[in-house]
């Protein structure tokens, strides 16, 4: 199964990355170490990387697990951020970044919101999560706006390199049907 290759929203448009994205998303987050503070990657240190990494989000839509999408505003195309949806039988889980200038307006709420409502509907799946930092307040916020509760406290669990290379705790959210 695979989720809607552009979902529309509101205010955004998701779609699959392409190439031509490279630079947006480079100049724009992937070298912010405040943005990927509680991410698993690395800040990119040349837009080869970010390029390489879109290389294989591109590909990810040839599978049947990972399906990453570039989040773009509707009314200017600009690309502001990433979301993707990770489907696993009955289950699905989804993780989101957004530029530092697009944050605090409801845009990761909107996006995700739109996926867990289609993976929701969706007959085969019962379960979408998410996992967040402990200290990352605003994607709690996030996953607690989209309608998941708060099931768990998951310890050591996720190594985020930009603060530590030691396992940090976690929550685990999720709705399910
Ligand atoms: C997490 C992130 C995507 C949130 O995006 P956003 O569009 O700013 O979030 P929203 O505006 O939809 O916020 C939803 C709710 O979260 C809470 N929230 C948002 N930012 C917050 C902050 N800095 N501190 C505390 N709560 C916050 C609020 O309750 C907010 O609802 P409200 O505006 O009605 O009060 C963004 O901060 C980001 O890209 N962070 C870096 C990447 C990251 O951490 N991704 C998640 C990994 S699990």
């Amino acid at each position: 199964m695979k989720p809607p290759e552009q979902i529309e929203t509101e205010r955004l448009v998701l779609r699959i990355p392409s190439l031509a994205d490279t630079g947006a998303i480079f100049n724009s987050y992937a070298q912010d170490t405040e943005v990927l503070r509680y991410l698993t990657w690395r800040p990119h240190q040349n837009i080869q990387e970010t390029e390489g990494f879109l290389v294989g989000c591109i590909i990810a839509w040839d599978g049947d697990a990972r399906f990453p999408y570039v989040i773009t505003l509707r009314e200017s195309g600009e690309v502001i951020g990433m979301i993707e949806i990770r489907i696993n039988v009955y289950k699905a889980d989804a993780g989101y970044v957004l530029s530092r200038q697009h944050w605090g307006k409801g845009i990761a709420t909107e996006a995700l919101c739109s996926l867990v409502e289609w993976a929701l509907r969706q007959a085969s799946i019962y379960r979408v999560w998410a996992l967040c930092d402990v200290d990352n307040l605003a994607s709690a916020g996030v996953l607690e706006k989209v309608g998941m509760e708060r099931e768990g406290l998951l310890r050591r669990q996720i190594v985020h390199p930009n603060i530590s290379d030691e396992p940090r705790d976690c929550y685990c959210y999720a709705a399910v049907k």
